[in-house]
């Protein structure tokens, strides 16, 4: 299964938990590749089979700025049968907590993907101990689904 970890992250976080996931595919020998938004190349997504999508929440509930620049490209494009799973920081002080995980799961279930396991949703420091755990725990419930 062709596996692609994109992420938008402006301030760092969303970054740091993209490479966490990759550490743990390496470690698990899942072959993936890992890329930024902003040096993707749009039409190759449909190359992948699971597409683990992150996406840090801005203004109200907006994605990430480079995310964005990403999905409004992809608005057309049809993911039927493609795996997702889907993840995000924010800041659960904001009245839209994480939309931009929200609206990235609707929209790709709407194309016609598959949600492998529920999206994790990470509020303040990805570094911090109980983030660190339930990222932990989205990694065992991801490869526990791609089994
Ligand atoms: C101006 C501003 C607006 C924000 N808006 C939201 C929001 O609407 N919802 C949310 O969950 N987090 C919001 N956040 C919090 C960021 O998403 C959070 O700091 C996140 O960790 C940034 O991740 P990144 O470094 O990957 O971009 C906002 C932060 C700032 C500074």
């Amino acid at each position: 299964m062709k596996t692609l970890i994109l992420y938008g992250s402006l301030t760092g976080n969303t970054q740091y938990v993209a490479e966490q996931i990759s550490e743990f595919l390496t470690q698990s020998g899942i072959e993936h590749e890992i890329m930024n938004a902003n040096s993707f190349s749009v039409k190759d997504v449909l190359n992948y089979d699971l597409l683990l999508l992150g996406s840090s929440t801005w203004d109200d509930g907006i994605l990430q700025y480079d995310f964005d620049a990403f999905f409004q490209e992809v608005q057309d494009f049809d993911f039927t049968d493609k795996k997702i799973a889907v993840f995000g920081c924010g800041d659960s002080s904001y009245e839209h907590f994480c939309g931009a995980v929200d609206t990235i799961e609707k929209f790709w279930q709407e194309k016609g993907a598959i949600k492998l396991i529920n999206s994790l949703k990470i509020d303040g420091f990805p570094q911090q101990e109980p983030n660190l755990e339930l990222l932990q725990k989205w990694l065992a419930d991801l490869q526990t689904n791609l089994k």
